[in-house]
């Protein structure tokens, strides 16, 4: 039975426990290195170390890359498993450990990270392929989905984002392509609204299509506004009467600055409170449809 290296212990993989509030499983808040075992050597391990040491060090996670202690750690982990002497692989994964599931930004307190190595036998067909070697196919970005557009566990980088706004004093992270027009907030879509016409990024500007921005539209719609799906340049945001971030807890949430800036008069717009009480309606309605039915 395999036996893996959990939080400092030796356990068997079946017992081998992580929280359901670990941060790695929820956000993707965590990192791993691979590792290649020779029989009697682990191979180029301070190099490993050294890289997931540099990006734990970059998302604040700690991480102690003392050789000494891991050769250890890996040398018993293979002879528990018995792979001591046979080509092995091992995979150390850090998280940043768990918390209470609901905060996106993990708490201020000092992280207790989750270590997890496991070694297993090296794939027994990557001998056959270095002799008879391997094909390449090419996958364009996109395709066959774009990441961005799925909303997938590896949620690190708008995590760190939303960090980082929140250092510059702000609620959310407005992500900007480079083409310079707005894609999407971290965790919510953008709305602006110009002369009375409201306007969001389209889907294929590579957004996460958020099920609160579908609903916005299709009852601002209903409402008789006009909505376009179209690109929304930073400035043409700056310049807007109103805008709003939509989101399936924050709903409808007025956004009156970026980077300081106030937007239009720099409080929620006319247009962003009738919306916002149109939206609870559509909630209402499901909601009665719904015990209706
Ligand atoms: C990147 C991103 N965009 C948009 C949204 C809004 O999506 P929804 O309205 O489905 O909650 C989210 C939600 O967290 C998000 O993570």
């Amino acid at each position: 039975m395999a036996v893996v290296y959990l939080n400092g212990r030796f356990v068997q993989a079946e017992r081998a426990k992580v929280s359901a509030f670990d941060r790695g499983l929820n956000y993707g808040d965590g990192l791993f290195e691979t590792i290649r075992a020779y029989p009697g050597w682990v191979f180029a391990l301070k190099r490993h170390l050294g890289r997931l040491k540099k990006g734990a060090d970059q998302i604040g996670i700690p991480f102690e890359d003392d050789a000494g202690k891991w050769r250890r750690v890996m040398g018993e982990l293979l002879q528990r498993n018995r792979l001591q002497a046979v080509d092995a692989s091992l995979r150390l994964t850090v998280t940043r450990g768990s918390d209470v599931l609901g905060s996106l930004l993990p708490p201020d307190a000092p992280p207790s990270p989750t270590l997890l190595l496991v070694a297993r036998p090296l794939d027994t067909g990557i001998a056959e392929r270095q002799r008879v070697g391997v094909g390449a196919a090419t996958v364009h970005w996109g395709d066959p989905f774009n990441p961005l557009q799925i909303k997938s566990l590896d949620y690190l980088y708008n995590m760190l984002a939303t960090a980082q706004a929140k250092r510059e004093g702000a609620q959310e992270a407005l992500f900007v392509g480079r083409d310079g027009n707005i894609i999407e907030g971290a965790t919510s879509n953008v709305f602006v609204i110009s002369q009375g016409t409201l306007t969001t990024p389209p889907e294929s500007c590579g957004l996460l299509p958020g099920i609160t921005r579908e609903v916005v539209i299709e009852l601002a719609k209903r409402e008789g506004l006009t909505v376009h799906e179209a690109p929304v340049p930073l400035g043409a945001l700056l310049s807007a009467d109103e805008t709003f971030l939509t989101g399936s807890l924050k709903e409808i949430m007025p956004l009156i600055s970026v980077d300081s800036r106030k937007i239009g008069s720099g409080d929620p717009g006319p247009m962003t409170h009738h919306l916002q009480r149109q939206y609870r309606a559509v909630v209402e309605e499901e909601q009665i449809q719904g015990m209706r039915s």
